[in-house]
């Protein structure tokens, strides 16, 4: 899968770079520091130069995959970096509806990584920011964790990469085998086993400012996560910020 894979000191974005080069399936950019980094719902994503891994890849489904299947992606992405870091580092990581890569310190759920996935024509740019190195003083927020901090046996950035790469090529190659249907191969169970969101009692607060509250009991076949509401209507969510209530 992987054509090119381009080490750069430093650059804004490896989303951006990878989104304003058009370039072919299989490209992948990994960036030592980044001044622009970005996360989801317009939010900037920093950290400190060579402390994590910062990198992007240019993924382009193709005519099996319906487009409606594409917001998969993202979470293909997080167990794909999940099923890689266990195996790799020893480390378990939890998912947060619908691509924080979440770890525990000290019985709390932190943030260790993210992913953003940008749509450019037919292909889909997906980032993944990953605290590597960080210690407790250097995190950028106390919500933010490391792997580090979660008790990681391996803290090299290179073969924690190539995990990653690996992983991702197996799932995707999986998934796109199956039409994009995460029910079809064994993404829609890996990601429900391993994502913390699911039975949780959660607040959705969706663009445009509507809010809702319910239990997350589902995450549909497009990628979206269906809350049953108090009012005992299932209500898919497909973009928005989630916050875990009890
Ligand atoms: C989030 O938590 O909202 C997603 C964070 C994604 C960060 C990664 S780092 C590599 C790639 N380039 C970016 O600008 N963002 C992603």
């Amino acid at each position: 899968l992987w054509t090119s894979v381009d080490v750069v000191a430093s650059t804004g974005s490896t989303n951006s770079d990878l989104v304003a080069s058009g370039g072919a399936e299989g490209a992948v950019l990994v960036a030592e520091e980044q001044t622009a980094g970005r996360g989801r719902l317009d939010r900037t994503w920093s950290a400190p130069p060579r402390s994590g891994l910062f990198f992007s890849f240019l993924l382009t489904p193709g005519p099996d995959v319906p487009a409606e299947r594409w917001g998969w992606l993202p979470l293909l992405a997080g167990v794909a970096t999940a099923t890689a870091l266990a195996r790799a580092a020893g480390v378990d990581m939890a998912l947060k509806w619908p691509n924080d890569l979440l770890i525990e310190v000290e019985g709390a759920e932190r943030k260790a990584g993210g992913i953003l996935a940008e749509r450019t024509g037919d292909s889909v740019v997906v980032g993944i920011g990953l605290n590597v190195s960080l210690r407790a003083d250097e995190l950028p927020v106390p919500t933010a964790g490391s792997l580090a901090l979660a008790g990681a046996k391996v803290l090299d950035r290179d073969p924690l990469l190539r995990a990653v790469l690996r992983s991702v090529e197996e799932w995707y190659g999986e998934w796109r085998r199956a039409g994009g249907d995460p029910g079809a191969c064994r993404l829609q169970q890996a990601y429900a086993a391993g994502c913390a969101t699911l039975g949780r009692t959660v607040r959705a607060e969706l663009p445009g400012g509507r809010e809702l509250v319910g239990e997350a009991v589902a995450v549909d076949g497009d990628g979206r996560l269906v809350l049953a509401t108090e009012d005992g209507v299932q209500e898919p969510v497909g973009a928005g910020d989630i916050v875990h209530l009890r």
